[in-house]
């Protein structure tokens, strides 16, 4: 089966099976397969945060369940929503039922099954702000159960699915916290200055899509995987060195004495923005994001990250960690 429509960096994929169960008892049916044949099971969602091998054996699992409803009690809205639900599509439809929570996670592209994986975040939300649960089966046995927030041991970018739990189980539910009561959240960038004085979850929500059209390119026009790199935490001290000699360099303080620092900044510092590379190149509008023009593998974009990660080193004595998952 050619995955390589399915992964948004349309790097070349075949698969001996591939199998996209849309209710619990096919899901159910299918794990049973794998155990008996004793198939390695790959999970995929929208394929929009993975670095995809030229082949995979074994059986991709991609949960397409698209179900999802709304719990109201007062003002307090809990949705549940299946592992196969576009994740944007969520979005903009909670948003215009006037529920806030996610409405700064506009656009980001994927299966609101993978969301918690990495926990994904933008422009001051992460999905942890509203997550309560997460519903999982496990791939051994079948067996269900849930999971709330704190055991998911949500981390920047990072939960227990991207460890202890890596393989071993599969995302079928969540449990997100709504609220009808206006809470935005406009301190990232200039967002604040992009909705008028009384916004609502759908005009936040497009906001956030103007925002992400003017610098992140589409994967449907030009193949992509988001942010290639996570921003690198490093300690205050190195942070103060580096701001003497680069004052305007963005940075975010964190807890335990260390900063958060701007990766797109570092890329773009180095004079790698919009740079090409035979079939992979450095977006031109955020050094963030690395494209895929096409013709290429995954071994070629694994070595041109390395190059850009080597230069950012060797000038910022940073190290830049990968951020899609490497299957
Ligand atoms: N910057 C540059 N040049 C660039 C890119 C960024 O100088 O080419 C500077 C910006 O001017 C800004 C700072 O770096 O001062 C941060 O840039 P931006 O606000 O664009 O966000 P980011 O740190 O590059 C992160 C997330 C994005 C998320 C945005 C908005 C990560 C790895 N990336 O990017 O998430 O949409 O913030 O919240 O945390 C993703 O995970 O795939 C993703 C796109």
């Amino acid at each position: 089966v050619d995955l390589t429509t399915a992964n948004t960096l349309r790097l070349p994929c075949q698969a001996a099976r591939y199998i996209a169960p849309t209710t619990l008892s096919s899901l159910q049916a299918a794990l049973y397969s794998a155990r008996i044949h004793q198939w390695p099971i790959t999970l995929l969602g929208g394929g929009s945060n993975v670095l995809l091998p030229p082949t995979l054996h074994g059986m991709a699992l991609r949960p397409a369940l698209r179900h999802w409803w709304l719990e109201r009690s007062g003002d307090d809205v809990t949705a549940y929503v299946g592992a196969g639900v576009s994740w944007h599509a969520l979005v903009m439809a909670l948003a215009t039922h006037g529920l806030w929570g996610v409405e700064n996670l506009a656009l980001i592209p994927g299966d609101c099954g993978a969301a918690p994986v990495q926990n994904i975040g933008a422009y001051g939300v992460e999905l942890s702000d509203v997550l309560k649960a997460v519903q999982v089966a496990e791939l051994a046995t079948g067996e269900m159960y849930w999971l709330n927030a704190d055991a998911c041991q949500f981390g920047y970018r990072d939960s227990i699915f991207k460890r202890a739990l890596a393989g071993k189980v599969v995302i079928t539910q969540l449990a997100l916290r709504l609220s009808a009561t206006p809470r935005p959240v406009l301190g990232y960038g200039d967002l604040a200055a992009r909705v008028s004085e009384s916004p609502t979850p759908l005009s936040v929500a497009q906001a956030v899509c103007a925002i992400r059209q003017e610098k992140l390119p589409d994967p449907a026009v030009l193949a992509n995987a988001g942010s290639f790199f996570k921003n690198p935490l490093v300690s205050n001290e190195h942070t103060h060195r580096l701001l003497k000699e680069y004052p305007d360099m963005p940075y975010f303080p964190q807890p335990n004495n260390q900063t958060k620092l701007a990766a797109g900044w570092l890329i773009d510092q180095c004079g790698l923005k919009g740079q090409r590379l035979g079939a992979f190149g450095v977006h031109e509008r955020q050094a963030l994001v690395l494209v895929h023009f096409g013709g290429g593998d995954r071994p070629g974009l694994l070595s041109f990250a390395d190059t850009i990660a080597q230069t950012v080193f060797d000038r910022f004595g940073v190290l830049l960690e990968l951020e899609p998952r490497v299957i």
